[in-house]
Formats: structure tokens, C-alpha cells, sequence
């Protein structure tokens, strides 16, 4: 078999096989195919596009090119949820301990992520102590007896991904479904989970912007994952502004336990119901899905969800001293209030570029060797549809940066929020449920 001859078979037009594409994915995981032969590729898959069949294969290829996590040891049904990213995302940390606080496994496998603010492993680790480098039985007791465990990914899930992707960032051949699906299809599907919930985010913060191209994403990621025997859901969610009010790690943790302790933003709220419901559904907790939202409702207004939280702090190695006084958590030395100039009301916050206005303040990595300022972030005051007064705080910046920076901030902030004379209505969030039996859009 020769790349050079799968290369001419995808440009004009065909079907490539399933050994060919498993050819593709081990001699470029291996280093046998040159990174050059591999864009070409990608460029032709890119515009001639891949059927169902070859999405799977190119999953299951990529999913078997590093570690397969077996998590058999973990009694009961392992549901995993994954958002396609967002800005201010703080769904996990809400959903772990609600999850786990109904009785069902969460054995979490996390990423730090390059981004406007950390993953879900660098907030975490703005409680002191916290640990993330659990062994794997120290992983499976923990989700045995506590419901419970997060940890950082092991370097060995999906390498030709990995790879891969880095590749395609650097081609323009980024977003095409078929690649985008089996890239993130392939990292759950190895990371062990039987069931999954995805989180599919539309609009200025996500990297699909349209609902279609949400829609055709969701129903691929879903179909992939029912072929490989996991039951598979996908939500489309609002990404077209941050979520809730925090971007940053600390204040995400914060918000997060206001979230926990039913005192959240309004949209986190309702979107870790909506996907914890999935999730209980899922895991054959409850019957229907509105059972499962009552039981997690039950579990944030009993306190037990936010016990679960500090308990599993706690066994992780964490201070929760830190989670009952925020105070303890890291803190910025300058604190700045953006105010608005008119009166009006909130029209649009392209989602992005407050993530990059709160990366700039330092919440987020630049590079993957830049450091992260735990305390560092946005605090959003108002959303979309909010009225606003002259000399209302829109927005709060968190940051050890100097005035220059937080100037400069400010300005781009200014640039990517509209306030409009006349009312706005609010945003939808959540969009369409995709299962195997359909779409339902709201
Ligand atoms: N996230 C991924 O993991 N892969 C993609 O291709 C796009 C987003
Ligand atoms: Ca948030």
C-alpha cells in the first residue's frame, strides 16, 4: 500500500477502505508517513469529504493507536459527558459531584487544555493540595467507594489524534465533520466510558458557529458512538456567550459552588440539569428524563450534591477549608470595574473574544508552555438581554497584570460587547437533544 495512492483515490471522489484507512493512521502514528502526505490527505478528505463508514473505521483506527482504558473494575454504568468547549464552561465541576451524588460512577478523565482559561484539571488545582496524579486502582477504588475520582489524561490516549490534530490546525483542515467527530469520538471512546453525553456548542464561542453544522456534528458523533455499542446523546447548546458569569479557574471553582449550593447562574444551571438528566437517564439511573432532573434538583437543595464536592476534595488530597471559605482561594491584586458609558441593553458578547480578554489577563495558556494565573479572570455582571445603565459594572476583571494590560483589555472588551437602545430578548440555551431516534429542536 502507498499514502501516494490513497491520496489520489480521496481527490477524486472515492471511497477509501478500512484498511487503508488503518494503514493511514498506523504508519502516521508511527512516523512512517510524512507530515506533508498526511495534509495532502486531509485536504482531500477536507473537500471531497468521508461516508459513515469511513468516519467509524477512522475512529476505531485512531481510538486503538494509544491505551485503551479499561474500566471494568468500576462497578456499575460509567457515563461520560464531554462539551466541545466553550468559554467559562464550569459544567464538570458542577456535574461530577451532582452525578456521583446520585449514586452513579464518575470515573473522570480531564485535560488542561489550551484555551481562555485552563481545563477542568487547573481548576481543580486552584485548591490547594488538590492532586490529579491518581494511580489507576487509587482511580478505581475512589469511583468505587466514593462515586468519584478525576484525573489528568494519561499521554497515551489517541496519539494519531493528537498528531493529527496538531496537523490540521496548522492546514485549514480543522472543521470538516468527519474529522472533527472521530478526533473527539476516538478520545472518549479509548477513555473507556459505556454511555455519553456530549455537549455540542454553537456560536461565536464554539468552533461551529451555525446550527446546522451542529446539528450534522451531533448526528455523527451519536451514530459513531451507538455503532461502538455506547449509548450516545447529544445535546446543541448556546455558546454565542460566555456561560455563566465567571471565565477564569478560582472563579470558576467559586462558581461552581454557588452553583452546587443552588445560588448559580441561571444558564449553568440549566444546562448541568439538562445534561445530568441525560446522564442519569443514561446510566439507567432514572426512567425518564425529567425523573432524573427532580433527583438532581433534590440533591443541590438537600445540600448533598455540594457534601459530595468537599468529600471528594477531600479523598483527592485537596483543602476544604479552601471549598467552605473562598476567601482561601487564589486572589488577583487588581481588581477593575468595567462600566458602561450608555444606557441600553445587553444585545451581543461574542463569546471568544471575552475568553481571549480573560486568557489576556492571564486566566488562560497562550502557548503550551506559558504559565497560568489561577486568580486571573472576568466576572460578567450582565447577559444578553439585561438592561444596563450608565455607570452599571458590565463586567469585573481579576488580574495581576498592570494598568497598561488591563487598558488594553478593556478596550477589546468594549469592541466585542453591543448594547442596543431597544430591548433584547434572552438567549435560548439549550438549541436541539440528537439521539439515534432523531432531532428534536426547540
Ligand atoms: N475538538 C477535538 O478534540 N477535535 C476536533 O477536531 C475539534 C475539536
Ligand atoms: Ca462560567
Amino acid at each position: 500500500m502507498r499514502m501516494y495512492d490513497l491520496i489520489i483515490k480521496k481527490r477524486n471522489g472515492e471511497e477509501l477502505s478500512t484498511e487503508e484507512i488503518n494503514y493511514f493512521i498506523e504508519k502516521y502514528t508511527s512516523g512512517d508517513v510524512e507530515d506533508y502526505q498526511a495534509s495532502a490527505l486531509l485536504m482531500a478528505i477536507f473537500f471531497k469529504k468521508m461516508n459513515m463508514r469511513e468516519t467509524v473505521d477512522l475512529t476505531k483506527a485512531m481510538m486503538h493507536s494509544g491505551d485503551v482504558i479499561d474500566l471494568t473494575a468500576i462497578e456499575g454504568i460509567k457515563v461520560d459527558k464531554h462539551s466541545t468547549g466553550g468559554v467559562g464552561d464550569t459544567t464538570t465541576l458542577v456535574l461530577a459531584p451532582l452525578i456521583a451524588s446520585c449514586g452513579v460512577p464518575v470515573a473522570k478523565m480531564s485535560g488542561r487544555g489550551l484555551g481562555h482559561t485552563g481545563g477542568t484539571l487547573d481548576k481543580l488545582e486552584s485548591i490547594k493540595d488538590f492532586r490529579i496524579g491518581l494511580s489507576i486502582d487509587e482511580f478505581t477504588n475512589n469511583v468505587n467507594n466514593n462515586k468519584i475520582a478525576v484525573v489528568g489524561q494519561t499521554k497515551n490516549i489517541a496519539p494519531a489524534d493528537k498528531k493529527l490534530y496538531a496537523l490540521r490546525d496548522v492546514t485549514g483542515t480543522v472543521d470538516n465533520i468527519s474529522l472533527i467527530a472521530s478526533s473527539i469520538m476516538s478520545k472518549k471512546l479509548a477513555s473507556g466510558a459505556d454511555a455519553i453525553v456530549l455537549d455540542v456548542k454553537v456560536g461565536s464561542g464554539a468552533f461551529i458557529h451555525d446550527i446546522e453544522g451542529a446539528k450534522e456534528l451531533s448526528k455523527t458523533m451519536v451514530e459513531i458512538g451507538s455503532l461502538m455499542g455506547r449509548n450516545t446523546i447529544a445535546l446543541i447548546t448556546d455558546m454565542d456567550q460566555p456561560l455563566g458569569y465567571a471565565i477564569g479557574n478560582s472563579l470558576e471553582v467559586i462558581e461552581a459552588i454557588d452553583t452546587l449550593n443552588n445560588k448559580g447562574p441561571k444558564d449553568l444551571t440549566e444546562l448541568c440539569l439538562n445534561l445530568g438528566g441525560k446522564m442519569l437517564l443514561l446510566a439507567g439511573r432514572v426512567k425518564t428524563f425529567e425523573e432524573g432532573e427532580k433527583l438532581l434538583i433534590e440533591k443541590i437543595e438537600s445540600g448533598e450534591a455540594f457534601e459530595k464536592f468537599k468529600e471528594f476534595v477531600s479523598i483527592q488530597g485537596g483543602d476544604v477549608s479552601v471549598i467552605e471559605n473562598i476567601d482561601l482561594l487564589p486572589k488577583s491584586k487588581n481588581i477593575y470595574e468595567v462600566k458602561s458609558d450608555v444606557d441600553g441593553y445587553i444585545e451581543k458578547m461574542i463569546a471568544d473574544e471575552i475568553g481571549i480578554c480573560a486568557m489576556m489577563l492571564g486566566a488562560g495558556r497562550e502557548t503550551k508552555e506559558s504559565d497560568i494565573d489561577l486568580s486571573a479572570g472576568i466576572l460578567i455582571r450582565k447577559k444578553v438581554g439585561d438592561e444596563v445603565k450608565k455607570g452599571d459594572i458590565i463586567a469585573v476583571f481579576h488580574t495581576n497584570k498592570d494598568e497598561e494590560v488591563i487598558k488594553t483589555v478593556e478596550n477589546r472588551f468594549f469592541k466585542n460587547i453591543t448594547i442596543s437602545k431597544n430591548k433584547v430578548s434572552e438567549k435560548k440555551l439549550i438549541k436541539a437533544v440528537v439521539t439515534m431516534d432523531g432531532i428534536d429542536e426547540f
